[in-house]
C-alpha cells in the first residue's frame, strides 16, 4: 500500500508583497518518482523549500507523514540546487563526505559499522564514483562534485527523496543512470522521489508523473501555479489529466 508522504494544499508563497506561487496543491506517494517544471524563475524551488518548512509559506496546509511505509520514522533527504558549487577547499575525502551521510542516523559518536560502510560502498558505486573515494573533494569537477553528494544522499537512505536539478554538470549517460536508479529506488524500494528538472523529455521514460509549474495568465504578477499533473507511465493505474489548481 502507497502512502502519502508528502501532501500540499492550498500553498501560497510572497516574497516581500509579491506572490510567486498561488494556490498550489499536490502530493507526493511512496513508490512514485515524480518530476517538478517550469520555467526559469517559476518558483520551482521556492516550492519544494517551502514544502518542506525550509522557508516559511503565508498560507496553505503542509502534512508530511510521521511513518514510512516500514512504520518506522520518515527520514527526507533535500539535495539544494547547485549543491556542486560547494568550497574547492573542502578538506575531506569523497569516502569520508560520503560516509557523513551515515551521521544523522547513527548520531556522530557513533562508530561506523561494517553495514555503514557497506551503504557508503554502494552508493559511490551507484554513481561510478567508488574507484574515486580517496581523493579530496575540491580535487573532483563540477559534475563529479554533484555525483557525490548524490551518493552522500543515498548513502543516508531517505524514504522521501527532494531533488533541485540534481543532474546539472552531468553527462548524457550519468543523467540516464540516474534517472534509472531513482526509478529503481521508487519502484522496487517503495521510495518516494520529487525531483525538479528541466530535462522534462529525457526523464519521461523514467517518471510516473510530472507536475508543471506555469505562470497564472489572469495574474499582474510573476506568479506560478500547478498547470498540470500528468501521469506518464502507463503501468499506472489512476490517471489524472486535470487541472490540480485553478490557472
Ligand atoms: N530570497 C528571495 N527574495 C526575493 N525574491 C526571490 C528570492 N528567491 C527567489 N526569488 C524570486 O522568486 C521567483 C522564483 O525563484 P525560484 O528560485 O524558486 O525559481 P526556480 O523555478 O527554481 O528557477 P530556476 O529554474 O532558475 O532554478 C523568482 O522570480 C525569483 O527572483
Ligand atoms: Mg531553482
Amino acid at each position: 500500500m502507497a502512502l502519502t508522504y508528502l501532501d500540499v494544499k492550498n500553498l501560497s508563497f510572497f516574497f516581500d508583497a509579491e506572490p510567486v506561487l498561488e494556490d498550489v496543491s499536490y502530493s507526493i506517494n511512496s513508490g512514485e518518482f515524480v518530476t517538478l517544471t517550469g520555467e526559469n524563475g517559476a518558483a520551482k524551488s521556492t516550492l519544494v523549500r517551502a514544502s518542506l518548512g525550509i522557508i516559511r509559506a503565508k498560507q496553505g496546509n503542509i502534512s508530511i507523514a510521521k511513518k514510512n511505509i516500514k512504520g518506522k520514522k520518515l527520514r527526507i533527504s533535500y539535495l539544494p540546487q547547485q549543491i556542486a558549487s560547494f568550497n574547492a577547499g573542502f578538506p575531506s575525502t569523497v569516502k569520508e563526505f560520503v560516509t557523513s551521510g551515515r551521521y544523522p542516523r547513527n548520531g556522530w559518536f557513533k562508530k561506523t559499522t561494517a553495514h555503514d560502510l557497506a551503504h557508503v560502498e554502494q552508493s559511490l558505486r551507484s554513481v561510478g564514483m567508488w574507484d574515486q573515494r580517496d581523493k579530496r573533494m575540491g580535487e573532483l569537477s563540477g559534475g563529479q562534485k554533484q555525483r557525490i553528494a548524490i551518493a552522500r544522499m543515498f548513502a543516508s537512505d531517505p524514504d522521501l527523496f527532494v531533488l533541485d536539478e540534481p543532474t546539472t554538470g552531468m553527462d548524457d549517460v550519468s543523467r540516464t543512470e540516474f534517472y534509472m536508479l531513482m526509478h529503481h529506488a521508487a519502484h522496487k524500494h517503495g521510495k518516494a522521489v520529487l525531483m525538479i528538472t528541466h530535462d522534462a523529455d529525457d526523464v519521461k521514460a523514467f517518471a510516473d508523473r510530472n507536475i508543471h509549474l506555469a505562470r497564472k495568465q489572469a495574474s499582474p504578477w510573476r506568479c506560478f501555479s500547478v498547470h498540470d499533473n500528468q501521469e506518464l507511465a502507463t503501468q499506472l493505474e489512476s490517471h489524472s489529466d486535470k487541472e490540480v489548481a485553478g490557472v
